[in-house]
């Protein structure tokens, strides 16, 4: 399996602090930071443009994961990949053609992310995968649009089935995430986990991605052992 990796969502950062906030997940010991652009169309909400992609691509080194939940990612993909993305996601639910999205967004020099919503099974991805055209798939495991939201357990299933077709995929996990759950997904397979009100507003946030990293690793390590 890929390595796991703990990805604070800034959804759930302090937006007044936003450049102290990247260095406070940095310093927590974050592999990377995950930022969701909502176009208030693909999902009601609006949040982040390519310039606080640029701002957290010049306060921290980390590997930068952005999400777009638009409807036309394709207008997009030159300003994000610009702006510092390492891997850019999008929906293969959004209106565009996702090979050759995913091709553009490679020729940019980003990694191509593909990503699916809770009700979209894990075969909708197989031709751009089987064809290998993805980097990574995350799997929503709520609806998108907000952060703060319960996790929806199916999902961990989808991951399960992707593994499976893929070993070394880059697989991720988006939505509702904390302690209680992290374990179950690394046991099916998930190695990048996408985290923001249980991250960001925890008491302790070096303290909270241990904690998660602790869980996850054990729960991979078991996995890895009875061969699942
Ligand atoms: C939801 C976003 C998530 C969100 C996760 O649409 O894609 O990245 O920030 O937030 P939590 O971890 O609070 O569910
Ligand atoms: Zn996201």
């Amino acid at each position: 399996m890929p390595n796991l990796s703990i990805q604070p969502s800034l959804l759930a950062a302090d937006i007044g602090r936003l450049a102290d906030e990247c260095r406070r997940a940095a310093d927590a010991g974050a592999d990377g930071l995950h930022l969701d652009i909502m176009d208030a169309h693909f999902v009601r909400n609006l949040s982040f443009g390519p310039e606080v992609v640029k701002l957290a691509r010049r306060t921290v080194s980390l590997p930068l994961s952005v999400h777009l939940m638009m409807t036309e990612p394709q207008r997009y993909v030159e300003a994000f990949c610009a702006a510092g993305a390492t891997v850019l996601q999008i929906h293969q639910e959004a209106r565009c053609d996702v090979a050759a999205v995913l091709a553009a967004i490679r020729a940019q020099g980003a990694r191509a992310g593909l990503t699916l919503n809770p009700e979209t099974p894990a075969a909708a991805a197989f031709p751009w995968l089987d064809a290998g055209q993805v980097d990574e798939v995350l799997c929503m495991s709520v609806h998108p649009g907000f952060g703060g939201q319960a996790f929806l357990p199916h999902v961990i299933e989808k991951a399960r089935v992707l593994r499976q077709r893929r070993p070394e995929l880059d697989i991720s996990i988006d939505g509702g995430i904390g302690p209680d759950n992290a374990p179950a997904c690394a046991a099916a397979g998930v190695n990048i986990f996408i985290a923001g009100t249980t991250l960001f507003r925890a008491p302790d946030m070096a303290a909270a991605v241990a904690a998660m990293r602790a869980g996850i690793r054990e729960a991979a390590a078991g996995a890895a052992r009875s061969g699942s």
